[in-house]
Parts: structure tokens; sequence; C-alpha cells
């Protein structure tokens, strides 16, 4: 009698537990973030984290009804790890949606999970082309290198820079940039004189600076991912290539609003273009840029920041239109079609490409009154769509 009253009471609480599980689990979305935390791309990592959670302290942690739990993960950049860390999210832990992905590699490692487990997978911060076509499941908040680096090949040469050599990191996003910017850049009746590319980790600029010295072009282009721009820059300035009369040019991940107060002097007159600056003149980018200074002891939040801003964004309005009951493939309609203001100004999910259509805009580094370097907006390229999708 004892025994079968334990054995009832086991076999009552053991039930009791499970359904309790199963309503906790139903009451909750969860999203993995999958970040570089450590490593070359741990400011991606800290960047991305610090505005996910400035998004769930602003807009609260529940939605449709449902608790958020967001769930970080370091991947310190390497794709297998990456793969890895979602392969646990998704069987595990059954999250709702993966996000985040540091680097091209990272993003490209999971795109085969998300389309086998219908799991929408939101692109933060990698940015070649092609992700997106790497699986229907992917939607991307970031941007792509050849919408930005068409802009400044237009800009260029209008601007007495008609002979280039570019310097690129040696991998997806280094391609795109070196690509787009030369065809745009010879269609405009400029020159890539050189195309230089340089390892992805670990690089040393020094021997291919002395290259640049001694081709003397107009400008130097340069695409090297977030976090690697104060290297580049400060070798640029020891080696005089500005006092040799060679300007730099690049994407605005190479003047990175994490770096670009410390880069000093030699930043000052860089011409960029980028779909963000910390200094975009708007009502939402203060606030955003104040909210995530005070929540971040006065870090200034980069693009990468934006990238996740808007993601959780994207995720939090998807759960809201789906009341919380959609599966996968719900979520990821509801996230196509996306329009809103983001900190970097107007913002879209193209429905067909599920890739981010944004403003571009040209930005020069400057000293504002305040005493430190800004990337200050000139000139805006409205709503462009990414170029790599017409090829
Ligand atoms: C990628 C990474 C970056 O840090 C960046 O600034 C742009 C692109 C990438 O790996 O796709």
């Amino acid at each position: 009698m004892h025994k079968r009253t334990v054995l009832q009471t086991a076999l009552a609480l053991g039930l009791i537990g499970a359904s309790g599980l199963a309503v906790a689990q139903d009451n909750v979305f969860k999203i993995g973030l999958i970040l570089p935390m450590t490593g070359p791309q741990a400011t991606t990592g800290r960047q991305i984290e610090a505005a996910a959670r400035l998004y769930m302290q602003q807009n609260g942690d529940t939605v449709a009804g449902k608790k958020v739990k967001l769930i970080v993960k370091d991947d310190t950049s390497l794709p297998d790890m990456t793969r890895r860390l979602a392969q646990e999210l998704i069987v595990n832990d059954k999250v709702n949606v993966i996000a985040g992905m540091g680097i091209t590699p990272s993003a490209l490692a999971v795109a085969p999970l998300a389309t086998q487990s219908k799991t929408p997978l939101v692109v933060m911060a990698a940015a070649t082309s092609s992700i997106t076509q790497a699986s229907p499941y992917i939607v991307r908040t970031s941007f792509t290198l050849p919408q930005a680096s068409v802009a400044l090949a237009d800009w260029a040469p209008r601007n007495g820079i008609k002979k280039v050599v570019t310097l690129v990191s040696d991998y997806g996003p280094g391609i795109d940039a070196e690509k787009f910017f030369k065809e745009r850049l010879q269609f405009n009746g400029g020159q890539v004189v050189e195309a230089l590319r340089v390892p992805l980790r670990s690089p040393d600029f020094a021997p291919f600076l002395q290259k640049v010295r001694d081709l003397k072009p107009d400008a130097l282009f340069v695409f090297v991912p977030s976090g690697a721009g104060a290297a580049v820059m400060k070798q640029f300035g020891e080696r005089g290539m500005d006092k040799a009369g060679i300007k730099l040019i690049g994407t605005g991940d190479v003047t990175d609003d994490d770096q670009l107060n410390d880069m000093g002097d030699v930043a000052l007159n860089v011409v960029t273009s980028h779909h963000y600056s910390a200094a975009h003149p708007s009502a939402a980018n203060k606030k955003f840029v104040d909210a995530f200074g005070k929540a971040n002891k006065g870090l200034r939040p980069n693009f990468m920041a934006v990238g996740g801003y808007d993601g959780m964004r994207v995720i939090y309005e998807a759960a809201r239109k789906t009341g919380g009951k959609g599966d996968g493939t719900a979520l990821l309609e509801a996230m196509k079609g996306q329009l809103f203001e983001s900190p970097r100004g107007p913002m879209f999910i193209d429905a067909q490409t599920r890739d981010v259509v944004h403003n571009i805009y040209l930005r020069k580094v400057e000293r504002n009154k305040d005493g430190q370097l800004w990337n200050v907006e000139f000139d805006v390229i409205k709503d462009v769509k990414d170029p790599g999708k017409t090829k």
C-alpha cells in the first residue's frame, strides 16, 4: 500500500512535471543568438549582444503573451562551431529563431540546418551578397558589400579619383566589395590598377601598403571586417601614404564607429559609404545612441549593433503578427516585407529576396565640436537594393 502510494505519487509528479514543462515551453519564445564573443571578431559579438539586450529592455521581454528567452552562444567565429551550436539550439533547446552570424562562413555553415529544420535564420552581421540565396529561411538585417561599394564607385570619379588600388580581406565580403567597386568604377571611366587581397586572419598590411605607395594611385579602396579598420588606418599613417597624396576610401567597415574615435588625425577626411553612422542625424538614432551608451559604459554603437537591434525588431514583430502561435515557416513569412524606421533610416525587408533595402550614405570623418571623430553624412542614395541580386 505504502509502496503503491509512493509509485503513484511519483507517477503523478512525473506527469505533472512533464505537462508543467510542456506549458512552460509553450509560453517561451526562444531566440538562439550565435555570435563571436571572443577572438578576432569579438567586438561584433559585443555590439550585437548589447543591442539585442537594449531592444528587449526597451520593448519588454514578453511578446504575443510569451516570455522571450535570449540564448547567447559564442562561436569564436569558427564556422564548424557555429554549425554545432546551431544544431544544439535547434534540436535540444527547440529555439523558434536562430540569429547572429558574425562572419559570412558562419552564416553559410548554418544555412542548410535552417532549411532542413524550417527555422528562420536572421543574419545580423554577415554581408556577402549570396548569403540570402543559401537558404529560403534566411532573412538579413545587416547590409551587403555590393550595396556599399557601388555608391562609392559613383562618388569617386566625380571627385578626382580615377586610378584606384583595391585592398580587401580575401573571403566572401571582400571579393564582393572588390568586384562591385571595380566594375562600377570602370563603368564610370575610372580604373582599378591593382587588386590586392589580404588573409582574413592575422593580416599584415605593411607589404601591401608598400606596394600601394609604389603604384601611386589617386586612392586606396579598402574593405576589412569590423574590428580590423584601426590597424589599416595606423599603418596607412605610419607609411606616410596620406602625405604621399594617396587618399584612403572604403566601405564604412574601415571607419567603424566602434574604433573610429581612437584612430586619431590620420582618419580625418576619410570618405566612406555605408548604411549606418552613429552620427546619423535623426531623432530615432539620437535616442538609440544615447540609450546604447547609457547601458554600456559610454560605448558607441556601430553598424553591427544596428543590425542586431533591427534583427530583434524583425523577430518581435513576426512573433506578434503570428500571435505567438506560428511555426518556423509562419514566422519567416511574417518577417518578409517588414518596413520600419531604423536608427540607420528607413529599412525594408524585400519579400522576394529576404534581403535588406535601405539608404546608403556617403560620409566623411570629421572632428566635431565635442572633440570626437564621427562619420558625418554628406550625401544619400535612397532605398538601395542589393546590386548582387541582379547578377
Ligand atoms: C562580414 C564581417 C564583417 O565584420 C563586416 O564588417 C562585413 C562583412 C562578413 O563576414 O560577411
